[in-house]
């Protein structure tokens, strides 16, 4: 196990959806899907403070609250694909921080780096779907050096090797549901490309068709001699 310096406290709130709270107390929310996420426990639902989103595609289990959560609470910065983002900002969500695959960029004490995903995206914008961009995946940088990979939506792609040359995350939360993403033996093969210590499964559970499960992940590690330690959180625990 790599040494962990300063790291976020992670609370899974189901889905996609992950919290970070950092060590000067802010909160960075990972795919805005709160009020509606049938997996999200009541009791984490409501967030005393907001201080960034990153959301890293535009399907409604991925920002269906964003426009209301920014402004709730104004976090300084929201983060996402230019085109998401200027959908946000005529919706009159403030500070939005566009960006594009490959880029990085300052966000709160976090450099902030948007890398590829294999998948979709398109806003939900009242009865029309239009244009979101690509979809993407973030990797988190804090000042102590920590590393963290979320992934959104993807299906495998080889090029996860180049996430772990350039930047060798800590840890990688990534989807095994099946059916709109990974599986949980492709998944376990990310963790290979990916050279990550700890796996957080997201995008499972949620609905009947995201079959995939942790316990499958750990089979598929282990068939794959994969070392990879998954971390299974429920939702609304916090690791
Ligand atoms: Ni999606
Ligand atoms: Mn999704």
């Amino acid at each position: 196990m790599s040494s962990l310096p300063d790291r976020p406290r992670f609370t899974f709130l189901g889905h996609s959806t992950v919290r970070c709270d950092l060590a000067g107390g802010e909160v960075l929310l990972i795919d805005p899907w709160v009020a509606g996420n049938p997996a999200c426990p009541d009791g984490v639902k409501e967030l005393e403070r907001l201080d960034a989103m990153l959301i890293t595609h535009g399907h409604d289990d991925h920002m269906a609250d964003a426009v209301e959560l920014a402004k709730r609470h104004r976090p300084k910065s929201v983060v996402a694909t230019y085109e998401i983002c200027a959908w946000l900002s005529d919706q009159g969500v403030e500070n939005c921080q566009g960006m594009n695959l490959g880029g990085s960029q300052q966000v709160l004490d976090l450099r902030v780096t948007q890398v590829p995903a294999l998948h979709t995206s398109s806003i939900n914008d009242g009865n029309r779907m239009i244009y979101g961009g690509v979809a993407s995946g973030f990797v988190v940088r804090l000042a102590s050096g920590y590393s963290f990979y979320h992934a959104g939506d993807t299906a495998l792609f080889s090029d996860m090797k180049l996430i772990a040359d350039l930047h060798t995350p800590d840890l990688a939360f990534l989807p095994i549901g099946d059916l709109f993403t990974m599986d949980p033996a492709q998944a376990a093969m990310a963790c290979g490309f990916l050279r990550v210590p700890e796996v957080i499964p997201i995008h499972w559970g949620t609905f009947p068709a995201l079959s995939g499960t942790p316990e499958e992940l750990r089979r598929e590690l282990q068939a794959r001699e994969v070392d990879c330690r998954v971390v299974d959180l429920s939702p609304g625990s916090t690791y």
